[in-house]
């Protein structure tokens, strides 16, 4: 074991393009990172022994990681940590999030990947490991969210737009876009929790196995399609995907109205499709856009639209490597 953690380490949010519910039954999906979602920095406590304290302002998080500390992020913390051979005690550690936090944009693996980096970054001779990292952080992510298919902590760990199979490589394969992708997030501001979502799919898959299968085996092969069409850039097929993404994601039962409706503005603003994206039930919509002119015409229109809405849409631009 050691006392030391390294003094500051970064990881992605992400965005799901294609593939989320059905990663978790073994098919392929597409994800990108959001740079810079969690950049944590960690400050010796002048008493080693103190419980460590864990603050990130914007998630309103303000822990100390014992345990006894009744709270899902102090249990997954200090499992990460006790993984990682690091110290359990007598550091600080502050959190800039830019990202939100339960909204399907991958802030609880954003959050176990900078601390396994943090943890796992005095032992490594280079940069940790990106097998370790993704290892370390899905032992927390199973605290959050039972039996995570480990494409959240593959994106928050490598950035860039990745494709993941379970079982397969456990960081994932980065891919190579043949343009850049516009795209617009849109949070619903209605929280959810991913571990019910994939539990109600679950049910659902046991009560109609022949019905919910092809379901799945349907979002697979979209995913498939769409990994060629992103790599050739062929935008309008990759937005047809999309639409057709959202609709079997409801047959899932993980969409919601209020989500249907953002999707449905989102196009009438400009947008080539929207769909759901993380594990739905609230969380986030993102909206593909063929320019960044067409991006930004969406967001305006959706917050002029949708005044209300807890946090703004904004726009992303997804490349290859990190975006
Ligand atoms: C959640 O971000 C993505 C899901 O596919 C669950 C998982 O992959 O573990 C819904």
């Amino acid at each position: 074991m050691t006392l030391e953690l390294q003094r500051s380490a970064v990881a992605c949010g992400k965005v799901i393009l294609l593939g989320e519910h059905s990663v978790v039954y073994g098919q392929p999906a597409l994800a990108a990172g959001l740079a810079r979602g969690l950049t944590l920095h960690a400050t010796p406590l002048p008493d080693r022994g103190a419980a460590i304290e864990l603050s990130v302002p914007s998630w309103a998080l303000d822990l100390r990681l014992t345990p006894d500390t009744d709270h899902p992020v102090a249990r997954a913390c200090l499992e990460v940590l006790t993984h990682c051979d690091g110290p359990v005690t007598g550091w600080r550690i502050d959190g800039e999030a830019r990202i939100p936090c339960r909204a399907g944009l991958g802030s609880s693996a954003a959050l176990t990947v900078a601390l396994a980096r943090l943890a796992l970054g005095p032992q490594a001779s280079a940069e940790p490991d990106l097998e370790e990292v993704v290892a370390a952080s899905l032992v927390g992510e199973r605290v959050f969210h039972g039996t995570p298919s480990g494409l959240d902590s593959a994106v928050a760990a490598r950035g860039g737009v990745v494709a993941f199979e379970r079982g397969a490589s456990g960081s994932g394969e980065p891919i190579e876009l043949g343009a850049p992708v516009s795209l617009v997030v849109i949070p619903s501001g209605i929280p959810r929790q991913t571990g019910a979502l994939v539990a109600g799919v679950r049910m659902r898959r046991d009560r109609l196995p022949t019905v919910i299968d092809p379901v799945i085996g349907a979002l697979g092969q979209l995913v498939t399609r769409g990994r060629a069409a992103l790599t050739a850039g062929q935008l309008h097929v990759l937005a047809e995907l999309t639409t057709v993404a959202h609709e079997l994601l409801s047959a899932l039962g993980v969409s919601l109205p209020e989500l249907d409706l953002l999707c449905a503005a989102a196009v009438r603003h400009g947008a080539l499709a929207a769909k759901l994206t993380g594990a739905g039930g609230g969380g986030c919509v993102i909206a593909l856009c063929d320019t960044r002119a067409a991006a930004q015409a969406v967001v305006t229109g959706l917050r002029a639209e949708f005044p209300a809405l807890t946090s703004a849409p904004f726009f992303v631009e997804i490349e290859s490597g990190q975006p």
